[in-house]
């Protein structure tokens, strides 16, 4: 029997009614085979300060990295803040890649789900993140999935039939990516 995936998704928005994080929650309740999904809250974590690695690291940063270990494949949620990612995503990221060279994240598969108010597609955010996330994994999938128009993919608290098709095909996608990845050790 395959293995089961573990997948966690972090949302990069810290607002209450952020569209990233109900993507985020749409996917804790998808049903994709052989796969589960956790999620971590970011701003649980301090900011980043090489001095509280003096001591051993803060509690929250402990499980973030400990929760990042525990899972085959990370899936981040980023709104673009001023053609960049959310500090506090960056903030995140930057706990990660300590301590310095100890290359724990090489093989963790990471995808990366972009959504714009606008019609075009984000050319910011997406990119900015996926270019810091090759400091962290060699398992980067390159190909983000662009949502736009985010105000209007949600209809009573759950995507529109369009929206959930993207996020099932790029999912899927991603999915099986991780899957081959793992395969190869
Ligand atoms: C500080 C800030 C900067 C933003 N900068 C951009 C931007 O550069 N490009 C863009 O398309 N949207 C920008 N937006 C709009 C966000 O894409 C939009 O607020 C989005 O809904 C945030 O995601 P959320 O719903 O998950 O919070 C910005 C929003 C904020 C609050």
């Amino acid at each position: 029997m395959a293995e089961i995936l573990k997948v966690m998704t972090i949302s990069g928005s810290l607002r209450k009614k952020s569209i990233h994080t109900a993507l985020a929650q749409h996917l804790m309740k998808s049903h994709y085979q052989h796969c589960e999904f956790l999620s971590f809250e970011i701003n649980t974590l301090p900011l980043f300060n090489e001095d509280l690695e003096q001591d051993g690291y803060p509690t929250p940063v402990a499980r973030w990295q400990q929760s990042c270990r525990e899972v085959d494949a990370l899936i981040f949620l980023t709104p673009e803040y001023n053609q960049g990612i959310p500090g506090t995503l960056k903030n995140a990221i930057d706990w990660l890649s300590r301590p310095y060279g100890s290359e724990q994240y090489r093989k963790l598969s990471i995808g990366v789900i972009n959504g714009v108010p606008g019609q075009l597609p984000g050319r910011y955010a997406a990119a900015n993140l996926l270019h810091s996330l090759s400091q962290l994994s060699d398992r980067v999938f390159e190909q983000p999935l662009l949502l736009t128009q985010i105000y209007n993919i949600f209809e009573d608290a759950e995507p529109t039939s369009t929206t959930a098709d993207l996020i099932k095909i790029w999912t899927l996608s991603f999915l099986r990516f991780t899957e081959t990845m793992r395969a190869n050790v």
